[in-house]
C-alpha cells in the first residue's frame, strides 16, 4: 500500500505530474508528493500498486479510461461557494446583461465543481429579468461542465446541505 510519501520516487512523480498536465491541465507543484499520497492511497491498494510509476505504467496502458478517470477524479479540488470572487457577478449584472437583452444570452461554466457557479449566475439573471420583465427577449441558457464526474450528479440534483447553503447565500 502506498502509505507514504516516500514511495512516490522522484521519478514517478516527475511522470504522474506530467500525466496530470497533460490529461487535464492541472499543474502540480515539485512539493506536492503528499497530496498525490493521501489522494490515491486507496486507488493503489487496491490495484496492488506499490510505487507511483505502476500506476502511471497503467494509465498509459491502451483500455486505461476508467482508472485514469477515477484519478482525475480524486486529483481535482472541488471547492466551491456561492457567488464566489464577487466581482465576475458584479460585471455581469451591470455590463453583461444590460448589454445583451437583445441576444440570445449563451453561459458556459467551464469548472462548475457541484453547481454553485452556474446556480448562482441563474440567480444573477433571474434578479435581473424580475426588475425589468420582457428583456432578454431572446433566451438564455447556462451551460455547466466539469472534468470531474463525481460532483456533477451533485451539481444535477441541485440539493446542498446547511453548511453549503451558509458559504455565500444570502437569506433572501
Ligand atoms: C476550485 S473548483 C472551482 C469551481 C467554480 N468554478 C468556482 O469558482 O467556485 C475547480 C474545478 O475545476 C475543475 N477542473 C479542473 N480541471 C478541469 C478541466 N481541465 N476541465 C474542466 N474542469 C476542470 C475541478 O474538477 C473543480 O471542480
Amino acid at each position: 500500500m502506498l502509505s507514504s510519501t516516500n514511495a512516490i520516487t522522484p521519478n514517478g512523480y516527475l511522470r504522474f505530474r506530467n500525466f496530470l498536465q497533460k490529461a487535464c491541465g492541472i499543474s502540480l507543484s515539485e512539493n506536492k508528493q503528499y497530496l498525490v499520497a493521501s489522494r490515491l492511497g486507496k486507488t493503489l491498494e487496491r490495484e496492488n500498486f506499490t510505487k507511483i510509476e505502476q500506476l502511471v505504467d497503467a494509465l498509459e496502458r491502451a483500455g486505461s479510461a476508467r482508472l485514469k478517470e477515477e484519478v482525475i477524479n480524486a486529483m481535482t479540488t472541488n471547492e466551491t461557494l456561492w457567488f464566489r470572487d464577487s466581482h465576475p457577478f458584479t460585471i455581469l449584472k451591470n455590463k453583461v446583461l444590460p448589454e445583451m437583452t437583445a441576444r440570445p444570452l449563451k453561459i458556459w461554466s467551464a469548472a462548475s465543481s457541484t453547481g454553485q457557479e452556474p446556480y448562482s449566475i441563474s440567480m444573477v439573471i433571474d434578479e435581473f429579468k424580475s426588475l425589468r420583465p420582457g428583456v432578454l427577449k431572446a433566451g438564455e441558457r447556462i451551460v455547466a461542465t466539469d472534468i470531474c464526474t463525481n460532483i456533477l450528479q451533485h451539481a444535477k440534483q441541485g440539493e446542498y446541505d446547511s453548511l453549503a447553503i451558509a458559504r455565500g447565500l444570502g437569506a433572501d
